[in-house]
C-alpha cells in the first residue's frame, strides 16, 4: 500500500552500522529521519552522509534521530565509512542500514523502476514519536539533498504541532507565522496570540512566532 503524509511508519528489522534495529522501538519517543542512498560507494551519498553527521546536533537539538540506508550490507558499508569520514573530515555518528534485500527500500517504496530497478532514489522520511509519516521528500539519484531544509521542516512540523499556525514561503526558525484560517473568534485570537497579528486578508494573517 502506498505511503502518505499521516501512514503509520512500516516496522521493521534489520541489521546496521550500529547493530539490530528494530525500528518503532529505535524511535522510541523521538522524531526520527529514515533517508536513502542508491549504493554504498557513490560520491553525491558519501557527501550527504558526511554533512548528516556534521548536524547531528542540530537533529539532536531537535529530539531527532536520524537513520540512513543503502542498499548493499552491513560490511560494504563499514568500509563505506572510512571513505566517508577521510573525504568528508568527519566522524560517523548515527546508523546506516545494511538493505542487500531491500527489505527496508520496498516496505517506503523506495525504489522507482522508471528510474533505476534496483537502486533506491533518494527518499527522506520525517517521522514523528507516534510513529506516523509527517513528511515524504523524494530526489533523483544525481541531486543531493539539502539537510538544512530537512531541519527547516522538522522546524515547521514541531511548531505548527503546538500552536494553531502554518508557516510561509522559505519561513526560517524565528520567522513571522501565519495564523491558521480557521481560527476566527476575535477572542481566541486575542489569546492565543497575545502579540497581535498583521491582517493583510481576512486569509492571511501575519504574527510574530509564539514560543520566541
Ligand atoms: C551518487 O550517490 O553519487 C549517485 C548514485 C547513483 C547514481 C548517481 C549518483
Amino acid at each position: 500500500m502506498a505511503l502518505h503524509i499521516g501512514s503509520v511508519a512500516p516496522d521493521f528489522t534489520q541489521e546496521s552500522t550500529e547493530g539490530t534495529i528494530h525500528f518503532h522501538d529505535w524511535i522510541g519517543n523521538h522524531w526520527a529521519v529514515l533517508f536513502s542512498h542508491p549504493k554504498d560507494f557513490t560520491p553525491v551519498c558519501t557527501t550527504e552522509l558526511g554533512m548528516v553527521s556534521k548536524l547531528k546536533a542540530e537533529f539532536d537539538k531537535r529530539n531527532c534521530k536520524v537513520i540512513g540506508v543503502s542498499v548493499d550490507d552491513v560490511n560494504s558499508h563499514r568500509g563505506w565509512i572510512k571513505d566517508i569520514e577521510e573525504t568528508q573530515n568527519t566522524r560517523m555518528n548515527f546508523p546506516i542500514l545494511g538493505d542487500a534485500d531491500r527489505k527496508v527500500s520496498k516496505l517506503y517504496d523506495m525504489i522507482h523502476p522508471e528510474a533505476n530497478d534496483t537502486l533506491t532514489v533518494r527518499s527522506v522520511f520525517i517521522i514523528d514519536p507516534n510513529k506516523k509519516i509527517r513528511a515524504i521528500i523524494t530526489y533523483p539519484a544525481s541531486t543531493g539533498r539539502n539537510f538544512q531544509e530537512i531541519l527547516r521542516a522538522i522546524d515547521s512540523l514541531q511548531l505548527t504541532d503546538k500552536y494553531q499556525v502554518a508557516t510561509p514561503v522559505d519561513w526560517k526558525d524565528g520567522d513571522d507565522v501565519i495564523i491558521v484560517p480557521a481560527l476566527k473568534d476575535p477572542a481566541e485570537l486575542k489569546q492565543k496570540f497575545p502579540k497581535g497579528y498583521k491582517e493583510l486578508r481576512p486569509y492571511l494573517r501575519m504574527t510574530p512566532q509564539p514560543n520566541k
